[in-house]
């Protein structure tokens, strides 16, 4: 959390190694080990904008997403029946044959989610400032779904912009920001905000029963339009505290306990993935719209477009979507 402009996309970015411009500096670890080259492959990152094809169903969306990205020994049955857990999971039963460019703004956010999460993230699914955009009911509706995930065993790494204190206290730890991207606070939230509540009173930031927590620590560091609580700038009190000391403790021996990394080949034949899939989705999209207007080189190029972004973050096999491109111009 932290106010706009403090670097939590750039920090989720960087995490997520999505960051290809400017410095970056520091080890990015997984339970200490470094990422390994299937670190993409096993996290997933939902954007803030919701970038979806407007003429597909909500389950074709998914469905999409998962025959693309999740290996190609799964069998498509077995890939159908995971989709459609999804769509239960996300409340999306009532949408799931409604086209996407129809869909509510909540609604579409969930779908965005549903795309992610069919390629089966086993490490982590990043989301960017999920509840923007949305009425309250909305988002509460999402934290609610995102809480289910996460109960289930989904480790969700997730940016907020000024939350509630419901859907801040459905979150279990909070990195909090200042502008340049300082941290202010890292670790539990606690039932009721217990823990983060009294981090702050130990520094005379004293939240006021019933008020909002996650606005007032806003306001308190100086992030909003009050002055800053204390003489002291927050992201120095933090590097005092005896919190400090314990995570980075808990850094030190998660990096010794760790053993050296390993790397896992991407099978070769995985690429097919995006063969088959386009197969049909080509299909799918001709059949919609072949009442009068023929494919054009550029609706050809769009289609086998998205299976490269999607596997060149992988560093993977970039020539085969060329090869599809080839295949579907010349029919
Ligand atoms: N630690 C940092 N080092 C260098 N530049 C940074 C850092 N943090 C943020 N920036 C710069 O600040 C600008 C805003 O950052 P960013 O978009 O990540 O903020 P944000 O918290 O996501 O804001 P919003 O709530 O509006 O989405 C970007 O141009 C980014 O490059
Ligand atoms: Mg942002």
């Amino acid at each position: 959390m932290g106010a706009s402009g403090a670097g939590k996309t750039t920090c989720l970015d960087v995490l997520a190694k999505r960051k290809n411009i400017g410095v970056v500096s520091g080890d990015i670890l997984v339970n200490g080990h470094p990422t390994g080259p299937d670190f993409a492959r096993s996290t997933a990152y939902a954007e803030q904008m919701d970038v979806h094809e407007g003429t597909a169903t909500v389950r074709e969306a998914i469905r999409f997403s998962a025959y693309l990205r999740q290996p190609f020994d799964v069998p498509m049955e077995e890939k159908d029946a995971y989709v459609e857990e999804m769509i239960e999971l996300l409340e999306l039963h009532d949408f799931a044959d409604a086209i996407v460019q129809n869909l509510d703004p909540a609604t579409r956010k969930c779908l965005t989610i549903g795309v992610e999460l069919a390629s089966k993230p086993g490490l982590l699914l990043f989301l960017d400032e999920p509840t923007s955009g949305l009425d309250a009911l909305s988002a509460r509706n999402l934290i609610r779904v995102l809480r289910r995930l996460a109960d289930q065993g989904q480790a969700i790494l997730c940016t907020v912009h000024q939350p509630s204190s419901l859907l801040f206290e459905s979150f279990d730890r909070l990195l909090l920001l200042e502008n340049g991207g300082h941290t202010v606070y890292f670790g539990d939230i606690g039932p009721d905000s217990r823990v983060v509540r009294d981090y702050f009173a130990r520094y005379d930031a004293v939240c006021p029963p019933g008020a909002n927590i996650a606005e007032y620590m806003l306001d308190a560091i100086g992030a909003g339009i009050t002055p800053r609580v204390g003489h002291r700038d927050w992201k120095d009190i933090w590097l005092d505290s005896p919190e400090f000391q314990v995570v980075k403790q808990e850094i030190r021996e998660l990096k010794r306990s760790a053993t050296s990394g390993q790397t896992k080949i991407i099978p070769t034949c995985e690429w097919l993935n995006v063969f088959r899939t386009n197969v049909s989705n080509v299909e799918q999209t001709r059949r919609r719209f072949s009442t009068n207007s023929p494919w054009s080189r550029s609706e050809h190029s769009l289609h086998c477009g998205v299976p490269l972004t999607t596997f060149s973050r992988d560093s993977f096999c970039t020539s085969a979507p060329r090869c599809l491109y080839l295949l579907y111009s010349s029919s």
